[in-house]
């Protein structure tokens, strides 16, 4: 079967989830340009868009209803040459119309599994569990024997999910970033039983959603993961050498600077595991520590966050949950404080024991967005790495440090096959993350 043929039934699984929604998106917009293009008329294509959240399904269609007239809005040129055949559609308005209705109409939303039946793509984003992911993939073999799968897994290796759910090489790990309509980069994880095929196919609709694909081996975590979660279990070790000194809250607002501002990354490590989510960060430190020998990747204190209930993550409208920070209007306002239990705000007269502590910026710094579209950033960086190594205080010496783990990482990816080169690895980082340089430089 051809892809142009696997185009026209295709299935989301979790598909009111944060990617799965996300994934949706890209998927309704290609399969309606398809479904809309000269000469396809004819074609019958079907987006069966699955999950056990009904309501959560129900705020998918909205959602779906209005970033396709978005997209719509942004492409008029084209979709006027798709609707050259129809004389009725005169105005922009009228066109953008006929294009939200087509795709809205290819869409089926259910709760029932089985409407999956006889699909030939089927996108699978639900919760990162290996047992769970095994029993829909065994259900999806009987429903729709033909189907290759697409899973959205961060970080468990696709042979294994391959093999106990019998799948015969037709499983490929396609592991978007989030949000997966904005973020270009695409890890694409195959195992030596992915049949060919399907890395062919992968590959192509890679390409169609416009996404950078990096290739990563079928190891635990991948490279993205690979990457942060040690780069996560630093920061933690950091702050918790820390803390004998400045507390819980101190040391974890030292670290979270350092990562920031001595790094000149768009935001702290533990901002980011807020971001992230500190549950997804615990979820997958579990799965990389089940299959990854020799290296101990746990922390009680992520443990003991979760017992606490402290999961960071986004509610509902986008916004940040409390984690090792709560926020403001997208703001850190507070920093949680273990010995506490409570959150500590940061106001100026609590941080500027810390500030002192860590001590003033190497010359040549600028804040990560200012260089984010500077031209001229790889000489900026250059020249304020360059001073970065000579500094005195515990902010350079603690950048430094950081700086050399990042690229222990990152070199250890690559000795270890989960990237085939550094380029690979820095390219995870610069487009999946948002570096302004990759982990494998010369700065460290
Ligand atoms: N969130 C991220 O930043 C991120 C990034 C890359 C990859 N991932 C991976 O993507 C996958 C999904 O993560 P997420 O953050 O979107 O999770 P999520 O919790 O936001 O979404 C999961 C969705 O799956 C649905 N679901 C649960 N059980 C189901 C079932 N049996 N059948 C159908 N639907 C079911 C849920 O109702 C929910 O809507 C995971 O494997 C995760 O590791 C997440």
């Amino acid at each position: 079967m051809d892809l142009a043929q696997r185009y026209t039934n295709v299935g989301v699984i979790g598909a009111a989830g944060k990617m799965g929604s996300g994934i949706a998106l890209l998927l309704t917009h290609e399969m309606a340009l398809r479904k809309t293009s000269p000469g396809a008329r004819e074609e019958r294509f079907k987006l069966t868009l699955m999950d056990v959240n009904d309501e959560a399904l129900d705020g998918l269609k909205g959602y779906l209803r209005s970033q396709m007239r978005r997209l719509a809005e942004k492409s008029t040129v084209r979709l006027r040459a798709h609707y050259a055949d129809r004389p009725d559609l005169v105005e922009n308005g009228e066109i953008i119309q006929a294009y939200v209705d087509d795709a809205l109409d290819l869409a089926r939303f259910t709760t029932d599994l089985d409407q999956l039946a006889g699909c030939r793509l089927v996108f699978e984003a639900i919760a990162e569990n290996i047992d769970l992911k095994v029993k829909i993939y065994k259900q999806v073999k009987k429903l729709a024997p033909e189907a290759f799968i697409f899973t959205n897994t961060s970080s468990i290796p696709i042979r294994l999910l391959d093999e106990q759910a019998g799948l015969g090489g037709g499983l490929v790990g396609f592991h978007f970033y989030n949000p997966p309509a904005v973020q270009r980069l695409l890890e694409l994880i195959t195992s030596p039983t992915t049949r060919d095929d399907l890395v062919a196919d992968a590959q192509q609709i890679a390409k169609d959603l416009k996404k950078k694909v990096i290739p990563a081996s079928d190891i635990a975590g991948f490279i993205g993961n690979g990457h942060f979660i040690r780069d996560g279990l630093y920061g933690i070790a950091e702050m918790e050498k820390l803390r004998g000194d400045y507390g819980f809250a101190g040391g974890t607002y030292m670290v979270n600077r350092v990562c920031q501002d001595w790094l000149i990354r768009p935001m702290g490590i533990f901002q980011l595991i807020d971001y992230v989510g500190v549950d997804v960060f615990q979820c997958i430190l579990g799965v990389m520590n089940q299959f990854i020998e020799g290296e101990e990747l746990h922390s009680d204190l992520i443990d003991e966050l979760m017992k606490r209930g402290v999961r960071g993550g986004q509610n509902p409208d986008g916004s940040q949950k409390d984690g090792f920070f709560r926020y403001e209007k997208g703001q850190i306002s507070a920093v949680y404080d273990l010995d506490k239990g409570d959150y500590q705000p940061i106001a100026a007269a609590w941080s500027d024991r810390f500030d002192k502590a860590l001590g003033g910026l190497p010359d040549g710094h600028f804040p990560w967005r200012a260089l984010s579209r500077d031209t001229s950033k790889t000489a900026k960086l250059e020249g304020y790495f360059g001073n970065l190594a000579k500094a005195e205080g515990l902010g350079a010496r603690l950048g430094r440090d950081y700086l050399k783990r990042s690229k222990e990482i990152g070199e250890q990816l690559v000795s270890s096959g989960v990237a085939a080169k550094a380029e690979d690895v820095n390219g995870v980082l610069l487009n999946g993350f948002f570096h302004l340089y990759g982990p494998i430089n010369d700065y460290a």
